[in-house]
Order: C-alpha cells, then structure tokens, then sequence
C-alpha cells in the first residue's frame, strides 16, 4: 500500500518532528516525511530536517500582509510537495478556518497536555498549580477553535512531588516523542478513522483500564 506523505509543521526546535521523521524511517512504516515547513527562519528543527535528507521551506509569516495570504503559500507548498496529511509539531500560529477546513481531517496535532484540559500555553505550570496527579499529552485532529478536534491518542504522565515546571515538562516531552509517531501509525494505516467528530478505532485488548497516580500498592 503507499505510504501516507506527511508534511511537518514547524515554528521551534521540532523534536517531536524528528521523532516522526525517525519513525518514518523504518521500512513498515505506513507515512513518509516529504516535507518540513516553518514559519520562523531561526527554527532549529530545519537543520535536523535537512541533516535527514528532508525537504525544508521557510514561510515566514511576517512577510505576508494577512494571515490568508500566510496560509495561501503554506498550502500551495503542501499541494507541491504531494502531501496527504499535515502533523503540526511545535506550530505556534494560529490557523484560519479556510486552512483548517481545506485540511479537515487529514491535520493532526500534538498538545502537551491531557486535552480538554489545559489547551493554550504553559500547560505544565497550570496542571501544577491545579494540583492534578495525572498529566500527559494529546494528539488530535485539527478543528478550528484551538486545541481541540477528534483525539486520536493520548499518553498519560503522573506527577510527582516536587514537580517543576521544567521537570514535569521534560517528562510529557518524553511522552510526545512515543505518542505523535504511534499516533501517525494509527492514522497512515487506518486504524484509526474520524467519522463526524468522533474516532474509530479497535482498542487493543491489552489497553489497562486504569492508570492510578499514586500507583496502587497491595
Ligand atoms: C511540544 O511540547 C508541543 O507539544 C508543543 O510545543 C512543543 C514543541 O516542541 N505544542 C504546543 O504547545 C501546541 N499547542 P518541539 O518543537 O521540540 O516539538
């Protein structure tokens, strides 16, 4: 079957990015990395990009008038590149919904938090302040209002006394870097399917029910 082509979406350093580009490096696996666009010429991840052999082009938002024009050229490079699905990995623009609905379903997203909630910015800082004991990160098809749409997967992170922002932060990172390229998995090969707003999906049986944070002792 050929293979999913993925267009990145980049603004930072774009770890979760390469951790899809190394997974997409395995022969069996059903996407292939064609392209990494960024909105920031500085961004750090293009160089890891093309030290991978990967496409990269810079969009720099601040040379387009509006937002539509920004968005015009981001999809013409993505038509370009042949690219059936966008993976938004550390992209810190906001989309209109022209984008988002030319992209409905085939744009995912990773969120450092266990979405609905903390969606928007310093998300460890506020699980922190609100004293959750579980934590973790999200992967979701794009919708219009931000950080939200269908989930895809998720990966649950404990908390522990202590915590740090950077600490806890550090920890869900590690999570991303598993989660965005499972997630991918489930997408490129279909077992994963949006219908309207909800997903379907076959939970493998070996899924634990629960997960305590404390663990449970006997
Ligand atoms: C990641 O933690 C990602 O989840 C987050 O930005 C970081 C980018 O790091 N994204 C968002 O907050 C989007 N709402 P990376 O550039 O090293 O992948």
């Amino acid at each position: 079957m050929a293979k999913t082509r993925v267009g990145i979406l980049i603004s930072g350093r774009g770890s979760n990015m390469a951790s899809l580009i190394k997974a997409a490096e395995a022969s069996d696996y059903p996407a292939e990395i064609v392209t990494v666009i960024s909105n920031r010429p500085a961004a750090g991840g293009l160089a890891v990009a093309a030290k991978a052999g990967i496409q990269t082009v810079v969009i720099d938002h601040k040379d387009y008038a509006t937002r539509m024009a920004f968005e015009a050229k981001m999809h013409q490079a993505l038509l370009d590149a042949g690219v059936d699905l966008i993976c938004n990995a550390g992209f810190m623009r906001m989309l209109t919904g022209g984008f988002v609905d030319r992209w409905k379903n085939r744009q995912l997203n990773i969120h450092p938090s266990l979405l609905p909630s903390f969606p928007g910015l310093d998300t460890h800082e506020r699980a922190l302040r609100e004293g959750v004991r579980i934590h973790g990160c999200t992967v979701h098809f794009v919708r219009l209002e931000m950080d939200t749409g269908p989930i895809v997967a998720q990966a649950a992170v404990a908390v522990m006394p202590g915590d740090t922002p950077d600490t806890l932060g550090a920890r869900v990172l590690e999570a991303e870097h598993r989660l965005y390229p499972h997630a991918l998995r489930l997408v490129a090969s279909g077992a994963v399917r949006v219908s309207g707003e909800d997903i379907r999906f076959a939970p493998p049986t070996d899924t634990p029910a629960a997960l305590f944070s404390p663990p449970l002792r006997p």
